[in-house]
């Protein structure tokens, strides 16, 4: 690790960042708990701007309970290198200006690596909340972020022990690893009795009677959403779903433009059954998770979501970063083709919707874990200055 400039663990000044939807949900719990611990802990929550629309953004910090950013860097959209080294020029400043003991990154988006690669290049610390998990696929954007991310990081947080496994056979030094659980679950644990409240006038206005089963879906991947082919694919499963029950689709951005093309095109048409709408907010979106009968998804939190609350999902994709979704959990993989597809949903409604009980550690308390884990290592620092 980089040398200490302060050896108090009293007087830390931590620089969190966000940038993109699932984000916010990890970084709140972490806020939140600094704040609890009172002053000593000075905080400073910069965001990227990577995602920007009301309801990719703001939305979350109001139903997240986060106070508005101390910094917002407006990257915006762009290609992989664009959107990263926007990042970079701009947080850069930002990092010099505050002096941070730590800088906390969490999940794989685009602003996670730019960010902590700046970082590491000023001789910050860096702390990777969420690290350790890997699809093996390079294919994936995500998946150059992921593991470039933990190889800068100084303290690598994980969620679950495959994480911690991936680590070591990586040659990440043990010392600097800790297994610490989920933190988008305290977010989960600690909002989902208002989503829940919030239940009965959400499902008014998707007009769904009371216990009537649903799908609901989100997709965003580029592998499956960018290629007319392989959405036309998806769109025509669902549309077979959407003849046995309401299928509910909040449209992620990058999706929207495809599907309209689609359409435009004559290559698709949309049935009644078949619900597009905007992204919804998180506590909405919790609310829809927890009734749906069953959830077809490409997203990764959502693959934990729908684990920890027991329903059945189905990710269309080849590989998943979260194997315990599929070996604890209520998910299964299956490939981006209509058969597939239906044959998933099939099987996931004919299965037990009980889960085997959250896995270890995902327990609402991650963010105390990380905390204690930030506050650890500076006092077995300042010990070590001390003898
Ligand atoms: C990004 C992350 C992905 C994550 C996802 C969560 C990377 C490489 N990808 O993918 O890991 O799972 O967020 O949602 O970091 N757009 C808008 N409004 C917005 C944001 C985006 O219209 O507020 C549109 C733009 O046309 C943009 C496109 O969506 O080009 C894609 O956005 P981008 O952030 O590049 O990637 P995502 O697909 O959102
Ligand atoms: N989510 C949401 N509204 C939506 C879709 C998703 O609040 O319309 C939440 C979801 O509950 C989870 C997070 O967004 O907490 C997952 O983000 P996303 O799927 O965009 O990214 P990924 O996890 O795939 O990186």
């Amino acid at each position: 690790m980089p040398a200490l400039t302060s050896v108090s663990p009293a007087s830390q000044k931590i620089v969190h960042v966000v940038g993109a939807r699932p984000n916010f949900m990890k970084t709140a719990p972490l806020v939140h708990e600094m704040n609890a611990r009172g002053g000593a802990l000075r905080q400073v929550l910069i965001h990227t701007g990577q995602h920007y629309d009301d309801n990719m953004s703001d939305i979350f910090f109001r139903s997240l309970g986060l106070r508005a950013p101390d910094v917002d860097l407006g990257v915006g959209s762009g290609s992989h290198a664009e959107q990263a080294a926007r990042v970079m020029m701009a947080i850069e400043p930002v990092l010099i200006e505050h002096e941070p003991d730590w800088v906390v990154v969490v999940g794989d988006v685009n602003s996670t690596l730019a960010s902590a690669l700046t970082a590491a290049k000023l001789g910050m610390r860096v702390a990777h909340v969420e690290a350790g998990l890997r699809s093996f696929d390079r294919t994936m954007p995500e998946e150059h972020n992921r593991v470039l991310t933990d190889h800068v990081a100084d303290l690598l947080l994980t969620p679950s022990r495959d994480a911690g496994a991936n680590l070591r056979n990586e040659g990440i030094p043990e010392e600097r690893v800790r297994f610490v659980g989920n933190v988008m679950i305290d977010s989960l644990v600690r909002l989902l009795p208002q989503a829940v409240e919030s239940w009965p006038r959400l499902r008014a206005e998707l007009n769904l009677s009371d216990g009537q089963p649903y799908a609901l879906v989100t997709l965003h991947r580029p592998a499956n959403v960018d290629g007319p082919d392989t959405l036309s694919g998806i769109l025509d499963a669902l549309i077979e779903i959407s003849r046995r029950m309401p299928v509910i689709f909040p449209v992620h951005p990058r999706t929207r433009q495809s599907v309209r093309t689609l359409e435009t095109d004559g290559r698709v048409k949309l049935p009644s059954g078949l619900r597009l709408m905007q992204p919804q907010g998180y506590l909405e979106f919790l609310a829809m998770e927890r009734h749906a009968a069953v959830v077809i998804t490409d997203s990764g939190g959502i693959q934990e979501e729908t684990t920890y609350l027991g329903v059945p999902c189905v990710t269309v994709r080849p590989n998943t970063e979260r194997p315990m979704t599929v070996t604890h959990g209520t998910n299964r993989l299956v490939a981006a083709d209509p058969q597939a597809i239906v044959a998933g949903v099939d099987d996931a409604l004919g299965r037990d919707r009980r889960p085997a009980g959250p896995p270890e550690l995902w327990d609402g308390r991650a963010a105390g874990r990380i905390v204690d884990a930030l506050l650890g290592v500076e006092a077995g620092l300042a010990a070590q200055m001390a003898t």
